[in-house]
């Protein structure tokens, strides 16, 4: 880990300055994060979009973001808030920008974060003429003065394109200069997912095939498609939008061997480890253990082909649930069921890994019930409200963690109860976490890449998700599904868990 210099003056150039995320995300985040003593460095903030416009009116635009205490938080840094207009696609613009940005305070010297927020297809030339016009260049990591770029996601749209982009990226900058974001990753939650495995010994023997019947992870959002998105998602679709990134994170942590440090790169290379050791499907198995679907009209909201933006012939998905495995030692032969869906009754992310049960059911059972009667009561629940022994750990919207188990009801007769542990981080701590973008702007500021994603995780997330999407188009092998908008999803997905108890978790 690198540490900020406290004293250096930070630059911030957002290329996409006037757009969505800058607005509603970005600039929010480093308003807050210059409110924290324990922020450091001192920023400026320059906002870069093609259109021209004056400080003042770039000032007010941001300062209109309607969210709670943010145009206290703005106000403070606003007169090191500044706008200038360039052409990311043009050497001579940017050649002038870069003088700009020069003359503003701190001169040459500041140390720059050039923030992509770009239209994806725009990356790769754009740091590549963001490194000729100067702005920024290759160097050291203990140098001063540093030049550092951060790449929002999607981090290419397939295998070769990601791997072209880092090609493209690392012709001009070092690695440590890169910090290709997932802003699952800043979540508190996801973060704990690795302070909850390796700070708590007691899980650490029982977190393997041995123990663990299957791991589920769900992203389930109400929001459908908002205006203005389809243009990026009709050609996207959810496997690629959440699949390939936030979920194959929370998979690489969850499922991940223990580092030796937190150090970045020990901790990455235990990530990439996992993501290699997915088991890429062939057609065959990708119709097995892959539903997609997209949302129709519901009671209440239209269905996605009439989005504002969708092809009218639109065949993307909006929901995707796969069934992975993960080729090795600790984990070979358990199911992690993924989940991700649009328009679902129901907002969260959650993950649960559930234990085996008990060799042979002691309790419960109806005096007249068969072996088989009582075999298939257990596998479809109907005897226990809450299968046992199931670690549920909520990521949004409440962040918690909660075991289940079974408890002996009181009276005369032997009868299990569901019952659980639960935790709630709201309740135990006092302090709102902060948002994932300030945490991941503080950590790109103090240089510290262990929350940001290197160029070979994003590549195996690529191949796997590859090799389902290729069955897909290619193969045709996988019917795309439709549900109501505000159901939850496709039966089909749950068939997913064949040879498992249990079903879809609904938070
Ligand atoms: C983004 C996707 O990366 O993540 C969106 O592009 C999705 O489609 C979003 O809605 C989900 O993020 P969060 O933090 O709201 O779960």
């Amino acid at each position: 880990m690198t540490q900020g210099d406290a004293t250096q003056l930070v630059q911030i150039l957002i290329f996409g300055g006037r757009g969505d995320l800058a607005r509603r995300k970005l600039v929010p985040a480093i308003a807050s994060l210059a409110r924290r003593p324990q922020g450091g460095a001192q920023l400026q903030v320059v906002g870069i979009g093609r259109s021209g416009m004056s400080d003042d009116a770039f000032r007010a635009w941001l300062r209109g973001f309607p969210q709670e205490g943010h145009a206290e938080a703005f106000d403070a840094i606003a007169p090191q808030v500044h706008y200038r207009s360039a052409d990311v696609q043009d050497l001579a613009s940017l050649a002038k920008l870069r003088a700009e940005v020069d003359a503003l305070a701190g001169g040459a010297e500041v140390a720059r974060l050039c923030y992509l927020a770009l239209e994806p297809r725009l990356f790769a030339s754009a740091v590549t003429l963001l490194s000729e016009s100067g702005i920024v260049h290759r160097h050291r990591s203990e140098d001063r003065g540093y030049r550092r770029v951060i790449i929002e996601k999607p981090f290419g749209h397939d295998l070769a394109s990601a791997h072209a982009l880092n090609e493209a990226v690392q012709r001009v900058l070092n690695e440590h200069q890169v910090l290709r974001i997932d802003h699952y990753l800043g979540k508190e939650t996801v973060q704990n997912l690795l302070g909850f495995r390796f700070h708590n010994a007691i899980f650490e023997p029982v977190w393997n095939r041995h123990h663990v019947e299957l791991v589920q992870i769900t992203v389930a959002e109400t929001l459908g498609v908002e205006e203005g998105r389809a243009a990026y998602y009709d050609g996207t679709g959810a496997l690629r939008d959440v699949l390939q990134n936030h979920m194959l994170q929370v998979l690489a942590l969850v499922a991940m061997e223990p580092p030796a440090s937190l150090d970045a790169e020990a901790l990455r290379n235990q990530k990439v480890e996992v993501l290699r050791a997915l088991r890429l499907p062939d057609p065959e198995e990708v119709a097995r253990s892959s539903v997609r679907a997209r949302y129709g009209p519901g009671a209440a909201q239209r269905g996605y082909l009439d989005e504002v933006g969708v092809a009218e012939d639109s065949t993307t998905e909006t929901y995707v649930a796969l069934r992975a495995e993960i080729n090795n030692w600790r984990w070979r032969g358990v199911p992690f069921l993924l989940r991700h869906g649009k328009r679902l009754p129901k907002r969260f992310t959650e993950v649960q890994v559930q234990f085996r049960m008990p060799p042979l059911q002691l309790f419960n059972r109806p005096p007249d019930m068969s072996d088989a009667e009582f075999d298939r009561a257990l596998h479809n629940g109907a005897l226990c409200l809450i299968r046992p022994n199931v670690l549920t750990i909520g990521i949004q919207p409440r962040e918690t963690i909660g075991l289940s188990f079974g408890v002996k009801q009181p009276g005369p007769e032997m009868i299990m109860a569901p019952a659980a542990l639960a935790f709630d981080y709201r309740e135990r701590f006092d302090d709102a976490p902060p948002d994932a973008y300030e945490r991941l702007l503080q950590d790109a500021i103090a240089g510290d890449a262990t929350l940001f994603l290197r160029s070979d995780e994003i590549e195996a997330s690529w191949r796997y998700c590859d090799a389902v999407r290729t069955a897909w188009s290619e193969h045709g092998a996988v019917p795309l599904h439709e549900y109501p908008a505000g159901t939850w999803g496709p039966a089909a997905a749950d068939e997913l868990f064949r040879g498992c108890e249990g079903g879809w978790t609904r938070g």
